[in-house]
């Protein structure tokens, strides 16, 4: 294929053959100009009055195929908006290879479609120059990845796509099998227990670019069926792990955006990640942290905070830097109703300017007042922001109000800001379960020191477990697993479950661990999160070639569908 954007004035006078689509077309005073497009680029082509070919110029359309033959000349009039906006083809020969309806939208990065109808024509939007560079975008990460990952003796294994159900925490897609009526396969939900299986193998260095499928509730991030680089391998502690992974990602950063980042990362325990960010993804691109301002109320007459006080609860504010006047009362409301979409009960607020104002003024003592300032640094004009509540609440939604204000008032630093989050908790309390499940997966290797606490402290109880986090996303995570099988068994009795239990669940798996298991860790990145960072956008479509919509449907293909009733019947399946 040409490429059409490599053409400038050095190649003035060439004689050149080009291919590819009309993108516009229009008749200038008898003079026809085509913007002939293909995936390298757009040209502006001209087809003079006396040429032998005008008449077919005059029957060409919006994305017609065309060929045409000319002679590469300088443009009177440039286009610095266009790479080879200097120069122009004076068109000697054109022939239409094919014809186009009449399409749905125009096909320009601005365009103003819907995003349904764009992916109703899916095969019509990806010609769009914006989406055809984040599709290249991303195959510059598959390949860098497999590049690093061969130097370093890591070889690419395929597992299945049909496989057991495996305990990753979402809900399975089911494949029912017709041979074996009333048995299902699941698909998987990340290779897990395969790359595991690999190391108990002996295959020591493993990776996969693996699609992976989660029957979840879908986010801007999150998509049903998605794409995971998938790493494990044996003999290795955290640290080995930590280390390959960021320098696998700084690779990527450098062979794809030519960006240098600084190793070895930053490091940030769970803990600290919730207190004062309210969220184990915190995006530093940005301050305003989150401060625990409780001890300040610990005598005080106003009943909600005395109340939070004597139910366990917390205090924690966010103060806003020089924007008390930018926020109207109205505007506090709307952060009211925000931070109560995340289960608080509430928003105060106070504004520190020359005359203190504010929500909960006149309910404070003057002292709680001043304390305030001085333990949060407060200048004039700044607001403080306060929730109040049982401590998972608090931390949530404030975390999300920090990342709205920074957002709405443009704080948001244009740079890439990478961290791990380590030191995980190995279980989490489960309100729908009444029961402390597994945080990761029941394979997690708990911290040395944390084995004991197992079945008598699961609350206090930490794993080898890290997420690798950019800007405010969940970009990778993995841990070390646990090839011990005193460990292991305490684990799943940790977790309540019976012996039938788990060998009705991973019998198979855990059975492979007796024979011989290596120590093993290893981590996932997420191949559309890395590609959504690397091309600046916050939609996860962006960067799928036929994603699915918010309620996992593909509205090109019409999918999910109904079946053929005699479909059915081979599987045994009867639908009410
Ligand atoms: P985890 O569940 O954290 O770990 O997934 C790894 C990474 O995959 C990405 N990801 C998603 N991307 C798009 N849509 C989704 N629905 C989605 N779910 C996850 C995220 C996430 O960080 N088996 C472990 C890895 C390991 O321990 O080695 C696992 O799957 O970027």
């Amino acid at each position: 294929m040409e490429k059409l954007k490599t053409y400038n004035l050095n190649n003035v006078g060439e004689v050149v053959t080009l291919k590819g689509w009309v993108s516009k077309v229009r008749n200038l005073g008898g003079l026809i100009f085509i913007d002939l497009r293909n995936r390298t680029g757009i040209m502006q082509v001209v087809v003079r009055p006396e040429n032998e070919y005008y008449n077919e110029a005059l029957k060409l359309k919006s994305e017609y195929v065309i060929k045409i033959v000319g002679k590469i000349v300088e443009r009177e009039s440039k286009n610095d908006k266009l790479e080879t906006g200097d120069i122009e083809v004076i068109v000697s020969e054109l022939y239409i290879i094919n014809k186009s309806k009449e399409i749905p939208f125009q096909i320009s990065n601005d365009t103003t479609a819907l995003e349904d109808t764009r992916l109703k024509y899916r095969y019509l939007d990806l010609r769009r120059d914006i989406l055809q560079k984040n599709l290249s975008t991303r195959n510059k990460i598959t390949f860098a990845t497999r590049e690093f990952l061969n130097n370093l003796d890591f070889i690419e294994i395929e597992t299945p796509i049909l496989c057991k159900s495996t305990p990753e925490g979402a809900r399975d897609y089911l494949v029912p099998s017709r041979v074996n009526k009333g048995k299902f396969y699941a698909l998987p939900q990340s290779p897990q227990i395969y790359k595991q299986l690999l190391m108990v193998s002996g295959f020591e260095r493993y990776f996969q670019i693996a699609k992976c499928f989660r029957d979840e509730d879908l986010r801007a991030d999150r998509q049903p069926e998605f794409t995971q680089i998938d790493v494990e391998c044996s003999f290795v502690d955290e640290n080995d792990i930590m280390k390959l992974g960021e320098e696998l990602v700084s690779y990527i950063f450098k062979k794809v955006k030519n960006i240098d980042i600084k190793l070895p990362l930053m490091r940030m325990k769970y803990d600290e990640a919730i207190d004062k960010y309210g969220s184990d993804k915190p995006d530093l691109r940005f301050g305003m942290e989150i401060s625990d301002i409780t001890v300040i109320f610990s005598n005080t007459d106003f009943s909600i905070f005395k109340d939070v006080i004597n139910n366990k609860g917390i205090i924690n504010a966010i103060v806003v830097k020089n924007a008390a006047d930018k926020y109207s009362r109205k505007d506090l409301d709307k952060l009211t109703d925000f931070v109560k979409s995340y289960k608080a009960t509430g928003l105060a607020y106070l504004k520190y300017n020359e005359e203190i104002t504010g929500s909960i003024v006149k309910v404070l003592k003057e002292e709680e007042i001043s304390s305030i300032k001085n333990s949060l640094n407060i200048e004039n004009n700044d607001l403080v922001l306060i929730v109040s509540g049982k401590r998972n609440i608090v931390k949530s939604s404030l975390g999300a109000l920090r990342c709205k204000i920074a957002r709405d008032l443009d704080l948001i630093e244009d740079t890439y800001k990478l961290l791990w989050v380590v030191d995980f908790p190995s279980f989490e309390w489960s309100e729908e379960e009444g029961r402390y499940m597994s945080a990761h997966h029941p394979f997690t290797m708990p911290k040395d020191s944390d084995v004991d606490k197992l079945i008598t402290d699961k609350e206090h109880c930490y794993s080898k477990a890290y997420d690798i986090v950019i800007n405010g996303y969940e970009a990778g995570g993995g841990s070390i697993r646990i090839h011990d099988q005193e460990v292991q068994e305490k684990m799943f009795k940790a977790l309540e479950l019976t012996e039938e239990q788990i060998q009705e669940k991973f019998g198979f798996f855990t059975d492979a661990l007796k024979y011989g298991c290596p120590p093993h860790g290893g981590f996932a990145l997420g191949l559309d999160r890395l590609t959504m960072l690397l091309t600046n956008t916050d939609n996860i479509r962006d960067v799928i070639a036929f994603p699915k919509t918010a309620s996992a449907t593909d509205l090109m293909c019409e999918c999910p569908s109904s079946v053929d009733k005699n479909q059915l019947n081979d599987l045994g399946i009867k639908i009410d």
